[in-house]
């Protein structure tokens, strides 16, 4: 979910709820703060900070919610750290470039290409990607340690089953993509939007398959495993293997199936839409 500079209370707001991100944030701020300041319309009173452009939403449950699977410290870090420098990082670079200022993450994402500032791939590709991997997690419940798609949502159980042969097929590919991320990357389910299929492919680093212009597919993605270590290292440690059985057990198959309605619709936004809490 993305925020735009509008009236000036809006822009107050984000002002305030940018103060205190940023409260909690480490030395770069000051540097950040600085780079941000120019883009001011009007120039801020000493100390103050600037508005957002991409604001980051309330994680939509508890950081206990998936124990003992994926724990409530991993969850911590990963949500208030790891994804909330993304943004730190993609408003610095928004904060001197209008064009990327005006841009929501729907239509910035799948145009990324090989010109784009790296800033702008990594952490663009990071906050998509976040925003999709936890949207996607639930408490672990009979339905979602299921080793088969029995207790699943009717409609991705029979899109799993017409692309893969069966669940255990799934999850067997997305287990071996899963490992087979040389370093930091993902692992995806995604909707090809001109086959109507199912896939199940791996992206480097935070690249999204949606991202064309940097020679991945263009599909759709569902829902995928974060195997970047800040995704599992507290936890796991190099086991790897372990951690992708655990996130198993706390799919969110309901969202996955309302995914997989919004991609056929061609709804990117919804799916990474979160609700205000
Ligand atoms: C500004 O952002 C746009 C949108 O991502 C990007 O295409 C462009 O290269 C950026 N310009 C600079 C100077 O970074
Ligand atoms: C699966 O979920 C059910 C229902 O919440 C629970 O009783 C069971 O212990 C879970 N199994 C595992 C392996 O966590
Ligand atoms: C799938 O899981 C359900 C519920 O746990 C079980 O009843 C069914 O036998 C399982 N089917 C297969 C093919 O493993
Ligand atoms: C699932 O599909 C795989 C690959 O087609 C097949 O080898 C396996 O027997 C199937 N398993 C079940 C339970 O149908
Ligand atoms: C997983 O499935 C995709 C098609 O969706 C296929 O291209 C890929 O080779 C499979 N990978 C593995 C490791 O099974």
């Amino acid at each position: 979910m993305t925020g735009k500079i509008g009236n000036s209370a809006a822009v107050a707001m984000r002002t305030l709820a940018f103060a205190a991100l940023v409260a909690s944030a480490a030395s770069s701020k000051g540097r950040a703060l600085q780079a941000m300041a120019p883009m001011m319309s009007m120039a801020p009173a000493p100390g103050m900070m600037v508005p957002m452009t991409f604001m980051q939403p309330a994680l939509p449950y508890p950081y206990s919610a998936t124990e003992p699977f994926i724990d409530t410290r991993t969850n911590t870090i990963h949500f208030t750290k790891h994804l909330a420098a993304y943004y730190t990082n993609l408003n610095t670079a928004a904060s001197t470039n209008s064009s990327l200022a005006m841009m929501k993450l729907d239509a910035l994402v799948p145009a990324l290409n090989m010109g784009t500032p790296k800033v702008i791939r990594n952490n663009a590709g990071g906050i998509i990607n976040h925003l999709i991997f936890f949207k996607t997690l639930m408490m672990p419940t009979a339905m979602t340690n299921s080793t088969n798609n029995t207790m699943l949502p009717e409609d991705i159980a029979k899109a799993i089953d017409a692309s893969f042969g069966n669940f255990t097929a799934f999850s067997k590919n997305m287990t071996d993509t899963a490992m087979g991320v040389f370093g930091s990357g993902w692992a995806w389910l995604t909707y090809n939007p001109k086959t109507k299929a199912l896939a199940v492919e791996p992206t480097a680093n935070q690249d999204s398959p949606l991202s064309s212009g940097l020679g991945y597919s263009g599909n759709t993605p569902l829902v995928g495993i974060d195997v970047w270590e800040h995704a599992y290292y507290l936890k796991h440690q190099n086991l790897r293997a372990n951690y992708i059985k655990d996130w198993f057990m706390v799919v969110n198959w309901p969202q996955v199936s309302a995914n997989y309605k919004s991609a056929m619709a061609g709804d990117l936004n919804s799916m990474i839409a979160y609700a205000s809490a």
